[in-house]
């Protein structure tokens, strides 16, 4: 249990993360937040802009009400702007916008649009607390690393991912779009978020081929449990047509994902590796779920990440969504192994 106050500490993180991205005593930074946002990550951000000397203003939305059949986490999807398309521009005046809305506006329909075309950048802040968010930086070679991977992923024309438990899968890179996330954005129309420390790709359509073995102690993203026992997803031509498994996580799966009476809620959405050394598996049991959004498990180096749900470059929609990092997987990029049993072993990664 923490004691939610302000600390000098936290102060000088967001500073960081705000000079990383390029603000400065000059820039205009708008915080977007809704009514249910982390306060302590909105009041410590507004201080660190302060500190930096830069003008900044705070736009919160009422968050809206709930109109999914279950409950979503990690998505970012956040449905809060929606409605609000009438101040979005005012937004896109400013230099840098801080997302602190609770879900992250990453995949909204209203605001990376509005983005287009315009000098503002936007970053959005995991909903973590900020404990979490003080052990996952990256330093230079770090972000060296993600680069190197990243370009040579981007390239590739195949990726396929192995395991001791089960897992054997084929994705065809044709037509994909890579990405990394490095948690800097200092790109005039770019999204991204921090923490980072990932590699990732969305396949084209009819890409995802073979199985994925989640076995005991893989984290479900969603659900922010450790999996119980195996479960096996038989994929073909990106749809998950088989959940294979007796333990409650393959039972929450099943439930969950039916709830949403979608076809898309079972198709693939992206895949990649985690590449952040301080994130930590171990970290998801040493938190109060309302402490976590899970980006430690996304992002620990040499876990596997696989996401179901909303694929834009498959032009599939869904609010659906998993993310599943996988540990002790081998990832093969063409000819050249990534991660080995878990480990990264791309050259020269640190
Ligand atoms: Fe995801």
């Amino acid at each position: 249990m923490f004691a939610d106050r302000i600390e000098s500490k936290w102060i000088r993180l967001f500073q960081n993360v705000l000079v990383q991205s390029g603000v400065t005593s000059e820039s205009l930074v708008c915080i977007v937040a809704e009514t249910q946002s982390r306060e302590l990550n909105v009041h410590l951000m507004e201080l660190a802009i302060g500190a930096i000397g830069a003008r900044s203003f705070k736009f919160v939305a009422t968050t809206p009400p709930v109109d999914t059949p279950v409950p979503t986490r990690s998505t970012g999807t956040s449905m809060a702007l929606a409605g609000l398309e009438a101040v979005l521009p005012a937004l896109a005046a400013c230099d840098l916008i801080v997302d602190l809305t609770m879900e992250g506006c990453l995949h909204s329909p209203q605001l990376r649009p509005a983005l287009a075309g315009t000098k503002a950048r936007a970053i959005y802040i995991l909903n973590e607390h900020p404990e979490g968010l003080e052990r996952a930086w990256l330093d230079e070679a770090d972000l060296a690393a993600i680069e190197r991977n990243y370009g040579m992923l981007a390239g590739a024309r195949q990726m396929r991912v192995t395991s001791a438990a089960g897992t054997d899968l084929t994705i065809d890179l044709t037509g994909q779009v890579p990405g990394r996330v490095t948690g800097v954005v200092d790109k005039p129309g770019t999204f991204g978020h921090w923490p980072g420390g990932l590699v990732l790709t969305y396949p084209a359509a009819n890409a995802v081929n073979g199985r994925i073995v989640v076995d005991v102690g893989d984290i479900n993203c969603t659900f922010k449990r450790y999996n119980d026992a195996p479960m096996t997803l038989v994929i073909e031509n990106d749809v998950i047509t088989q959940v294979i498994g007796d333990g409650v996580d393959a039972a929450l799966f099943r439930e969950y994902s039916a709830a949403w009476n979608e076809v898309n809620a079972l198709t693939t959405a992206h895949f990649g590796w985690g590449m952040n050394p301080r994130a930590k598996w171990e970290a998801l049991a040493c938190y109060d779920k309302a402490d976590t959004n899970c980006i430690e498990a996304r992002a620990f180096a040499g876990n596997f990440l696989v996401g179901i749900g909303a694929n834009g470059v498959a032009k599939r929609l869904t609010q659906n969504h998993f993310d599943i990092p996988l540990r002790n997987t081998t990832v093969q990029i063409d000819d050249t192994v990534v991660v080995d049993c878990g480990k990264l072993c791309f050259p020269a990664v640190r």
